[in-house]
C-alpha cells in the first residue's frame, strides 16, 4: 500500500508562543494509503494544528512531515501536495464559493485549466460520489446543513485527490446532516479508496474507522483499531474523552458484573452481552 503520510519527530510551536511548550511534540506517525484514520482528543490537544501539517497550511518547526513522501517544506511542490491532500473544515458556510452547487463544485477544477468536459465529468462524479447530483442546479445557500457539507466535500473530491483530512466536518450538523457526511465520508474511503483522516469528537464516528488516534497534549497518547482503543475506558476517561455509549454502558456494568465482556463496541454486541448476562443471573 505505502504510507500516504508520514511524520518523524513532528514539532510545532505557534510564532510568538514560548519554544518550550510546543503545540506539537515529536510526534510520529505513519498513515497508510487507502486507511480511515479519526483523530479524537479534547480541546486544545493539537488536532487541528496535525490537521494542517498535512497539506502544508502549516509547517514543522522541527522534524519531518511527508505527504506521499514529498517533504512539506519543498516549497516548489507545494501544488503537488494541495492536489493529494484535501481539507474540509467544521463550518459548511464558509467552504461554498459559488451561488449554485454544480458551479461551486466545478470552482477549483476550473482553476486547474483543464478541458471542459473534464471538469463537467469531475463535477458530476463528485456530486454522485456525495448523493448530491440532482440538486446540482440549486441554490447553494439554501441547502440544509448537510448537504451544503456533501457539497464542500464534492468540491474537494472534484480536484482527485489521494487524502481527504475533515476537521471536524459535522461538528455544527444536526443529527441527519452527521449520518449523511459521515456516509459519504465512508463511501469515498471505502468505495473510491480515497485515503480518510477525520478530527471528530463524535466517538460513534470514531467507531466506522480503520484506526483512531487521541491526541493528549500535543502527543498521540493512544493508538489503535477502534475496538482495542476504545476497551481503554479508564485511560479515555483520564484524557477527556469517553468510549462510545454501548461501550461506555458496558464498562459500567463491568464493575459489578466482572463476567460481561472488556471489548464491547457495538449496541448489537452490547445487546447481546446483557442478554448473556441476564440469562446466566437468572439461572
Ligand atoms: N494561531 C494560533 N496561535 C497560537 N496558538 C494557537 C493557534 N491556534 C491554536 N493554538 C493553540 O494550540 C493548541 C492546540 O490547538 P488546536 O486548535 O490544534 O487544538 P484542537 O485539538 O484542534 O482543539 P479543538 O478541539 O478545540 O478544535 C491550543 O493550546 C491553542 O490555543
Ligand atoms: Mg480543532
Amino acid at each position: 500500500m505505502g504510507e500516504m503520510i508520514q511524520t518523524q519527530r513532528l514539532t510545532y510551536t505557534y510564532p510568538g508562543s514560548p519554544a518550550g511548550d510546543p503545540v506539537l511534540n515529536r510526534i510520529d506517525l505513519t498513515v497508510e494509503k487507502g486507511s480511515f484514520v479519526a483523530i479524537l482528543g479534547h480541546n486544545g490537544s493539537g488536532k487541528s494544528t496535525l490537521a494542517k501539517q498535512f497539506n502544508a497550511v502549516l509547517l514543522p518547526t522541527d522534524g519531518k512531515v511527508y505527504v506521499d513522501r514529498i517533504d512539506t517544506v519543498d516549497e516548489g511542490r507545494l501544488f503537488d501536495i494541495r492536489q493529494r491532500v484535501g481539507m474540509v473544515f467544521q463550518n459548511p458556510d464558509n467552504q461554498i464559493v459559488a451561488t449554485i452547487v454544480e458551479e461551486d463544485v466545478a470552482f477549483a477544477p476550473e482553476n486547474l485549466n483543464l478541458p471542459r468536459e473534464e471538469t463537467a465529468a469531475r463535477v458530476e462524479y463528485a456530486l454522485r460520489t456525495v448523493d448530491m447530483w440532482e440538486y446540482r442546479e440549486h441554490q447553494a445557500h439554501q441547502l440544509s446543513g448537510g448537504q451544503k457539507q456533501r457539497v464542500a466535500i464534492a468540491g474537494i473530491i472534484a480536484m482527485k485527490p489521494r487524502c481527504i483530512v475533515l476537521d471536524e466536518p459535522t461538528a455544527m450538523l444536526d443529527p441527519v446532516g452527521r449520518r449523511e457526511t459521515l456516509a459519504a465520508v465512508m463511501r469515498l474511503n471505502r468505495e473510491e479508496g480515497i485515503t480518510v483522516i477525520m478530527i471528530t469528537h463524535y466517538m460513534n464516528e470514531a467507531v466506522e474507522a480503520d484506526r483512531v488516534i487521541v491526541m493528549d497534549r500535543g502527543r498521540i497518547a493512544m493508538d489503535g483499531p477502534p475496538r482495542a482503543v476504545f476497551a481503554r475506558a479508564g485511560e479515555l476517561e483520564r484524557l477527556g474523552l469517553e468510549a462510545p455509549q454501548p461501550a461506555a454502558l458496558i464498562h459500567r456494568l463491568r464493575r459489578r458484573f466482572p463476567q460481561l465482556p472488556a471489548d464491547v463496541l457495538t449496541e448489537a454486541e452490547a445487546v447481546e452481552a446483557l442478554s448473556a448476562l441476564l440469562a446466566e443471573v437468572g439461572r
